[in-house]
């Protein structure tokens, strides 16, 4: 078929034609394929991270130190997309972070923490300083007595009294009581009439008990809140909120972190290794996948199709693509094997959808493609080809990500954001990631810097969300799965851009401008 326009090529051609080149973002121009007829509000952003799971925004955080800890988990799953978190913990702080995500949001809390009438209100004090959790309803031998909010008491005036002397007795709560069998049986229209019922009530809470006065589960008032202000939250089918964890390439270290943090309720894992393809790495995918084969685990890194292959058949749920390209990343200044972003995930991309559609592996494997991204339209391409685009440094300056504060010498607030193989990450667990086994001679693969800081999640996410919606909407495309089919069909076209076109896509000619991103 004649193109009209002759001077772009479809994606196949355009890599043939630079074969033996890795380019990244600023090299290409892409063309516009369709006649925009709708807004960037329209355009659905959702989905797939691995084969089983669904989420609204094709993003994720990096399991990195400086980002993905339980508070920005919980900020970006309300925004649509899960965090990683990452195993420079010891096990049992990772599977409570992973447990506080878990607990954050729930439709039904389902197996409630509760006190007896004769703990110490000090006993509370602890648990909402550990979990976050601050309603406990009070039970002997599982029948409910009372209920304990953080109306009741207060940690310093009370701790040393009885939970008897400050709950709110089974007599007063009749009205904020339902029963089980009261309640329909199908899940969606439980939480609905539960809802409704506390709604109804005045009250913060609805306390779900058995034929034997027994608390089942609750419903608060603040989740319904949520729920309604955050209407792209990814939940799972108890509407708890969506969340990662990150496991190091260490088939003796792996078993019982894999074991605490599905204990702990993970959706999906990573193993997180900066060279995938390894035997270790085969070894803890096929380990997990034989133990739990429900979870969904991402493999990588790779930057080579042979790589993405290999992970497929050894059970992969999804293929991480990216490889020395990281903003604190100095891999390729040490190692080899490493590719520019674009090349490496469009080369990936096209040889795992081959790979399913020939397989006829269904649905088929996501490819995420992790590191370099630092504006809008840089994720917009990865996105041309990958299902879901992993940030580390975009995420890094926000108000929920751990990094420190600093402020520089002109007075910025900056946050600091390091590599997982920098000296100070690897020491706390992440040599694994590098295959480091002692310190002697130790080389760095990341450096230590910092970021301009972005605010909370809530302001920030939603910019970068308009931004994936635009770039999208502006090659004429509502979805991801409408742009793909076009892309590996060569309906969308590219060109290469030359140091000049590169000059002027950035901003130009001016004395001087300012900058309402917080892109760095
Ligand atoms: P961005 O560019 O989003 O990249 O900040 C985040 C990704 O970089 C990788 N990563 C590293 N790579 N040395 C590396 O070679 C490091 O110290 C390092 N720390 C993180 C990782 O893939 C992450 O998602």
């Amino acid at each position: 078929m004649e193109r009209i326009d002759p001077f772009a090529l479809p994606a196949a051609q355009f890599f043939q034609r630079f074969g033996g080149e890795s380019l990244t973002f600023d090299d290409l121009h892409i063309l516009q394929a369709r006649t925009i007829d709708f807004g960037a509000n329209e355009v659905d952003l959702s989905t797939r991270i691995t084969r089983n799971l669904r989420i609204n925004t094709p993003l994720v955080s990096s399991p990195m130190e400086d980002i993905s800890e339980y508070q920005l988990a919980i900020a970006v799953a309300l925004q649509g997309f899960p965090a990683v978190i990452h195993y420079n913990l010891p096990v049992e702080e990772q599977a409570a972070q992973v447990r506080r995500v878990k607990r954050y949001e729930n439709g039904f809390i389902m197996e409630p923490i509760t006190l007896a009438p004769e703990d110490p209100i000090s006993r509370a004090v602890e648990i909402e300083r550990e979990t976050g959790v601050s309603t406990l309803p009070i039970v002997e031998e599982r029948r409910l007595v009372g209920l304990l909010t953080k109306n009741d008491y207060s940690g310093k005036k009370h701790s040393q009294r009885l939970v008897k002397e400050r709950m709110v007795p089974l007599e007063r709560l009749r009205h904020q009581i339902a029963l089980l069998s009261d309640l329909p049986a199908d899940d969606a229209a439980r939480l609905a009439k539960a809802n409704d019922l506390l709604l109804e009530s005045h009250a913060g809470v609805l306390l779900i008990v058995n034929g034997r006065g027994e608390i089942d589960s609750l419903v608060t008032r603040t989740d319904i809140e949520k729920s309604e202000a955050f209407p792209d939250s990814i939940k799972d089918r108890h509407d708890s909120l969506l969340v990662g964890a990150a496991v190091p390439t260490r088939p003796e270290e792996v078993k019982e972190r894999v074991r605490e943090l599905v204990n702990a309720g993970v959706d999906f894992l990573c193993v997180d290794s900066s060279h995938g393809n390894s035997l270790h790495e085969r070894q803890v995918l096929e380990y997990i996948k034989g133990e739990h084969p429900r979870i969904d685990v991402i493999y990588g890194n790779v930057a080579e199709a042979g790589g993405a292959i290999k992970g497929i058949e050894w059970g992969a749920d999804a293929i991480r693509v990216g490889k020395g390209v990281g903003s604190i990343c100095s891999t390729s200044r040490v190692s080899l094997g490493t590719r520019s972003q674009i090349t490496a995930t469009y080369s990936c991309a096209r040889a795992v959808r081959e790979y399913c559609r020939k397989h006829r592996i269904e649905p088929a494997v996501p490819v995420i493609s992790d590191g370099g991204y630092g504006t809008f339209s840089a994720i917009g391409k990865g996105l041309l080809f990958a299902d879901v685009v992993m940030l580390g440094s975009m995420l890094a300056g926000t108000d929920e990500a751990p990094g420190e504060v600093i402020y520089d010498r002109q007075g910025r607030k900056l946050k600091e954001y390091k590599g997982m193989g920098s000296l100070e990450a690897s020491r706390r667990g992440s040599a694994a990631r590098y295959d480091v086994n002692s310190f002697d001679a130790f080389v760095a693969e990341g450096v230590v810097g910092s970021v301009r800081a972005k605010g909370p999640v809530s302001r920030w996410v939603p910019q970068i969300k308009t931004g994936i919606a635009k770039c999208l909407q502006s090659l004429g495309f509502r979805d991801l799965a409408s742009l793909h089919e076009a892309v590996f069909a060569g309906e969308v076209l590219l060109e290469r851009m030359s140091e000049a076109g590169k000059k002027e896509a950035g901003i130009h000619d001016l004395v001087e401008y300012t900058r309402d991103l917080p892109l760095d």
